[in-house]
């Protein structure tokens, strides 16, 4: 088992897979670094590819104000691939930062294949909802 794979085995979104599971959705998966300040995803373009924070640190930013952080364990860029609709916001290294990244194609075989890692990730998305109209 990679260090990778026994990290992922302690996040939400897999605490119901097993590592046999874990391991065939982190084959298809890239892992790409980005330096302090880089940009990952911009608000307002299409979505290609789904995140998961490895290690380090990432700003959400939307229409210039800062909204929120994700860091290990944490993801981002599901919602353009869900809905095919552009980027909802805007995310940056706030850190040196390593992503697990998986296609669109690879992210949707992953939700259909694994029905709990759909169920945790709705989970999120409901919270981030009601984070979100609690600050409107
Ligand atoms: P997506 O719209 O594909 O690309 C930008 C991503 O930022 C979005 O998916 C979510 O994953 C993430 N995001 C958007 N709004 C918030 C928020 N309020 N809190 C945390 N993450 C967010």
């Amino acid at each position: 088992m990679t260090t990778d794979t026994q990290m992922l085995a302690g996040v939400p979104l897999f605490s119901r897979c097993t590592t046999a599971e874990i391991e065939a959705v982190t084959s298809r998966a890239l892992v790409n670094e980005f330096e302090t300040g880089q940009l990952i995803v911009s608000q307002g373009t299409p979505g290609t590819a789904f995140y998961l924070v490895l290690e380090g640190r990432v700003e959400v930013e939307k229409d210039g104000a800062h909204v929120g952080g994700l860091g290990p364990g944490e993801f981002f860029g599901e919602m353009a691939l869900l809905d095919s609709a552009p980027r909802s916001a805007t995310i940056r290294a706030a850190e040196p930062t390593r992503c697990m990244m998986l296609s669109s194609w690879d992210f949707r075989a992953a939700l259909e294949q694994h029905p709990s890692v759909a169920v945790k990730l709705l989970e999120v998305l409901t919270q981030r909802l009601r984070a979100a109209d609690a600050r409107c």
